[in-house]
């Protein structure tokens, strides 16, 4: 149902979305003020924040290779955000027209978006919203049943997501019901914040902002994070800083916020 304002009444536009702050970072429309805001206030504070989502970005592209040489033709995009330039479908899209792609978001703006992109000219992928914490409910949902064959490989992606998950929702468990639900020769890719790397303030001062902003973070450092690949073989080089995966080029000084892995199912 929608409000006056037009908006359906789960979206809140006073408050900043993680999503949509993306969406602005990256140079999008799909945006309110609240989201202008926090992003302003956090690249204000850590300039190299506005850096963040073309590592990100870098890095998934770089694993997506990496899981299409392996002969890996179904992705699951947990977390997937809005639609940017080179998506999931665009980038498999490219090697294997006929891989199938499904987006998960808690988001309904984030999904809407994909599914008016996908709608009737990708048939090949899709979106739901889903809440990445209830494992059974996403892999259960119809539409992801009906796309991805869970007795093949799959490649489930965990892009800047988890670190929206605190440890009272027991991440370890949610990445659990994912690894157990995967065939053998299947792929778990994994990025997040990280303030391993960083100065202690640098640190204090990302998660004041993302408390001020009502995007609560958890870093975890590469200790912790390699819990999530339990059971699964780390392609080389392991969990790294994510532009030092498999560096395709000459690019930027690594900002060192962000930790990148894949594991494969044996
Ligand atoms: C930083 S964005 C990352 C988007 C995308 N993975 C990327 O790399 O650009 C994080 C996304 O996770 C979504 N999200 C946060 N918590 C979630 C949950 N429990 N279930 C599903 N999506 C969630 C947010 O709505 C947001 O779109």
């Amino acid at each position: 149902m929608e409000t006056d304002s037009g908006l359906p009444r789960e979206v809140n536009a006073s408050r900043a979305n993680d999503a949509r702050l993306c969406d602005f970072a990256l140079g999008g429309k799909d945006n309110f003020a609240a989201d202008r805001t926090a992003a302003l206030k956090l690249a204000d504070a850590l300039e190299e924040a506005r850096y963040l989502l073309s590592e990100w970005h870098r890095f998934r592209a770089r694993a997506l290779e990496a899981l299409l040489d392996a002969g890996v033709r179904q992705f699951l995009d947990l977390g997937c955000g809005m639609p940017v330039r080179d998506n999931v479908h665009d980038i498999v899209h490219a090697m294997a027209p006929q891989a199938r792609v499904v987006y998960v978001d808690i988001d309904a703006v984030a999904v809407t978006h994909f599914l008016a992109l996908l709608s009737s000219k990708v048939p090949a992928a899709t979106a739901v919203q889903a809440d990445v914490r209830d494992p059974e409910g996403v892999l259960g949902h119809p539409e992801v049943a009906a796309r991805l064959d869970l007795d093949r490989p799959i490649g489930i992606l965990l892009i800047a997501v988890l670190h929206l998950i605190g440890d009272e929702d027991a991440p370890d468990g949610v990445v659990a019901g994912y690894r157990e639900a995967m065939a053998p020769g299947s792929h778990l890719v994994y990025s997040d914040l990280s303030g391993e790397e960083q100065p202690a303030e640098r640190v204090a001062t990302y998660l004041r902002i993302g408390d001020e902003i009502g995007i609560p973070v958890t870093m975890r450092g590469r200790t912790r994070a390699s819990q999530f690949f339990t059971g699964l073989d780390l392609l080389e080089p392991g969990l790294v800083s994510a532009p030092d995966w498999r560096p395709s080029g000459p690019f930027r000084p690594p900002t060192r916020w962000l930790l990148g892995g894949v594991g494969r199912k044996p």
